[in-house]
């Protein structure tokens, strides 16, 4: 922890180089390019929607199978969500649901890659296109994935991280924002520090937009570095753990496993375990003291988003259904051959 120690007591505590090593190193690892690293995945959202040009009044398409910083920034902006529905298979938003929900209303289309299992980018991304729209990816979940060639992350306009306290990495809070456009730089640095630019003298700068105070700090940044050592081989072990559990699980009557979209390598933040009678196997996993639970409210049960609520028939199905076990780096060998052994058993 002397790196802990050493930025508490350097004086240098608030944004600073070590927040711009991590950034620089965040995106070296996990092959991104302009980042920006922030207080929060969702203090990321919020910025990412606003530099997507998403105004009050505008619809975004979004899935309500999520935690609820993807939507509440979308009305932290003055905008509508629009929930499309999900693949009743994978909890993530099915593409021809997206294509119907938009209208000429529509600025930009939010997806989540939920649980850390990547949504069918590639179609989505066309649906963008021909819409003229722009396309947000919440990797929240989805740290090290990848879809086909590229690091999940790359493909929307925008794309946000968060390091929140229980994600693969952490730094206790934080975010990371990923703009396509290298010239949005400028202004999403801006709205991170109330509208001010760094670097103009304070008495000499104007503010032309206000902005927040979204910045990321060097003490959270340190802890950020020290994770970027550890990160893959515990992304690894999460993805190794996942694999374990598909070939596991998969012939168990009553179970079935998430439909991993081609040509994608989920990041298995959380094992969505697919079950006839979710509650039995939550039941079953407290017998051998292991946590599992659907974790997450759809969205739209919310009184806040009850305005925007539409039926969502894939949904209703997949969350009656859905129930997560740990897969984490934490599950060990003998952890994860007992949670196997208790699910056949039944
Ligand atoms: C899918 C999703 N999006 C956004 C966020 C917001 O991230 P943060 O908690 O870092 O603000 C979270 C985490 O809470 C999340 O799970």
């Amino acid at each position: 922890m002397t790196a802990l120690e050493n930025v508490l007591y350097s004086g240098m505590i608030g944004e600073g180089e070590a927040v711009y090593e991590f950034e620089h190193r965040f995106a070296e690892q996990f092959g991104l390019s302009n980042v920006l690293a922030m207080a929060s995945g969702t203090a990321a959202l919020h910025v990412a929607l606003l530099e997507c040009g998403v105004q009050p009044g505008d619809e975004v398409v979004t899935t309500s199978m999520t935690a609820e910083p993807t939507n509440t920034t979308i009305l932290q902006v003055g905008a509508i969500p629009v929930f499309a529905d999900v693949d009743p298979n994978t909890g993530n938003l099915d593409p021809v649901s997206v294509e119907a929900a938009i209208t000429e209303k529509t600025r930009a289309i939010l997806i989540v890659h939920y649980a850390g299992y990547p949504v069918p980018l590639a179609e989505i991304r066309a649906i963008a296109d021909r819409k003229g729209v722009a396309l947000i990816e919440d990797c929240a979940h989805a740290l090290g994935a990848r879809y086909g060639d590229a690091p999940i992350g790359t493909v929307g306009d925008a794309a946000i991280f968060s390091f929140q306290a229980i994600k693969h990495m952490t730094t206790v809070d934080g975010g990371m924002l990923v703009l396509r456009d290298p010239t949005r730089l400028r202004s999403a640095r801006k709205l991170r520090w109330f509208g001010l630019e760094k670097g103009v003298p304070r008495t000499e700068v104007d503010i032309t937009q206000a902005g927040y105070k979204y910045n990321m700090n060097n003490v959270t940044a340190t802890i950020g570095l020290t994770q970027l050592d550890v990160i893959q081989p515990a992304i690894a072990r999460h993805i190794d753990n996942g694999r374990f559990f598909d070939a596991e699980l998969s012939n168990i009557s009553g179970l079935s496993v998430v439909a991993i979209e081609a040509g994608s390598e989920p990041s298995y933040w959380l094992y969505t375990l697919l079950a006839d009678d979710s509650d039995a196997v939550e039941r079953c996993m407290a017998g051998i003291g292991v946590t599992a639970s659907k974790l997450h409210r759809p969205n739209h049960f919310h009184s806040v988003f009850a305005p925007y609520r539409r039926e969502l028939p894939g949904l209703d199905i997949f969350y009656r259904r859905l129930v997560h076990i740990p897969c984490g780096w934490w599950v060990g060998d003998d952890d994860r051959e007992r949670i196997v052994t208790a699910l056949r058993k039944g």
